[in-house]
């Protein structure tokens, strides 16, 4: 079965400039076709997409789904003058752990669902709000049933009454064990009062030797050793990014280690941005995603961190679209998805909207129109399906 979508007025591809007047066939999950629409071959189906602006789906590379309970007010108490340290991560714990498997299967595809009407169509998941063997795996195992793009994160902070060192040994030994068979990624939260450098290394080195990849939060809150241990060790991304030295840049910059900013934290803790300007003029790569958690950053809209991107962190339009594309993908080492060319997954959508640079520019507005995942327009008002015509 194939589809055209044709009469795209800006087509983003991440695979060169973008394209006026464009047109997309879908060859079942993969993309078939990218070209002008006045050359567009046939279709079995065909949707014209009356001049709206098109691209690939977002990929958020780093977000915390599987969790119960909520934390609103601690969000009022930090709008009132509060700190974040990241202390609350143990009232979403212990909500977590009281939770059926039931509870927690059903909120977090929730937020998935949520996240697809924004036009996601990659997410990563993360465990970290179980932090015991059990209730780490469930975590996982839940998160595999919603996303290939799993994510092991026992050491998010060492739980209420549990000796560091001992903690330290678990997250490395049985739990790592009971983990890593729905765990693509490794993550460890290296901060001061959650893992240190040395800690965050050892659990990062048994992951790698288990088989995952590795990821890490780092520098989030203050400045510390976690974006030179992620280059050092070959992560995939390191996350957060926001209290950077010179030295951190430099490591950045001539690494393959995504460096993966989260501006949906700093809005939510209202802190300072981290500087995405210095890290994309060193020529690292940058993604964008959410970082969706009940405590730091509770937005499941790529959208919106596009626009605070672009507004709070001097990126252009371009720049925050193609890290909240491209650079998700580059930050799973993943090379089907964020971009339109054939052979890649038919990822994409489609927005109300003449051209991209509507995410930023009129923030705050449902302006997806239509998602295709896996070639498959999602079940949303006004998609695809409402606009298909037979082949002309
Ligand atoms: O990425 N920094 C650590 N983990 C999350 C916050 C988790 C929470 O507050 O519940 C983050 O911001
Ligand atoms: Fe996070």
């Amino acid at each position: 079965m194939t589809l055209l979508i044709d009469n795209i007025g800006e087509l983003l591809t991440n695979d060169g400039p973008p394209l006026i007047d464009a047109a997309v066939v879908v060859d079942g999950e993969r993309i078939g076709w990218v070209g002008p629409s006045s050359s567009a071959p046939a279709a079995d189906r065909r949707v014209d997409a009356g001049g709206a602006a098109a691209l690939p789906g977002f990929v958020d590379s780093h977000a915390h789904l599987v969790f119960a309970g909520d934390r609103a007010h601690e969000f009022a108490a930090r709008m009132a003058g509060e700190p974040y340290t990241g202390g609350g991560i143990r009232t979403t714990v212990a909500a977590t752990r009281a939770a059926t498997d039931h509870e927690l299967r059903h909120a977090a595809a929730r937020l998935v669902a949520e996240a697809r009407r924004q036009g996601t169509t990659t997410v990563e998941i993360k465990s970290g709000y179980g932090l015991s063997v059990d209730d780490e795996a469930r975590s996982l195992r839940i998160a595999r049933e919603l996303t290939e793009e799993t994510t092991f994160l026992g050491a998010h902070v060492v739980p209420s009454g549990v000796d560091p060192a001992a903690y330290v040994a678990l997250v490395q030994g049985p739990m790592l064990a009971a983990c890593s068979p729905y765990a693509k990624w490794i993550d460890v939260f290296c901060e001061r009062g959650a893992f240190d450098g040395d800690q965050a290394r050892e659990i990062l080195t048994a992951g790698a030797k288990a088989g995952l990849g590795l990821r890490v939060h780092a520098n989030q809150l203050g400045p510390g050793p976690g974006v030179r241990l992620a280059v050092e060790l070959g992560a995939a991304s390191a996350d957060h990014c926001t209290h950077l030295d010179d030295s951190d840049v430099d490591a950045l910059a001539g690494s393959a280690t995504v460096a993966t900013l989260l501006p949906g934290a700093e809005f939510s803790t209202r802190s300072p941005y981290p500087d995405a300007r210095r890290l994309l003029d060193a020529g690292v790569t940058v993604a964008l995603a959410t970082d969706c958690n009940p405590g730091s950053s509770y937005t499941s809209s790529m959208p919106f961190c596009i626009a605070l991107a672009v507004r709070e962190m001097r990126m252009t339009p371009a720049e925050a679209v193609h890290a909240a594309t491209a650079g998700g993908a580059r930050a799973l080492r993943r090379d089907d998805i964020g971009v339109l060319r054939a052979g890649a997954r038919a990822d994409l959508i489609v927005l109300d909207a003449p051209s991209y640079l509507h995410l930023a520019y009129r923030p705050g507005v449902p302006l997806i129109r239509t998602v295709l995942h896996n070639g498959v327009p999602s079940d949303h008002p006004a998609t695809a399906l409402d606009r298909t015509e037979g082949q002309p």
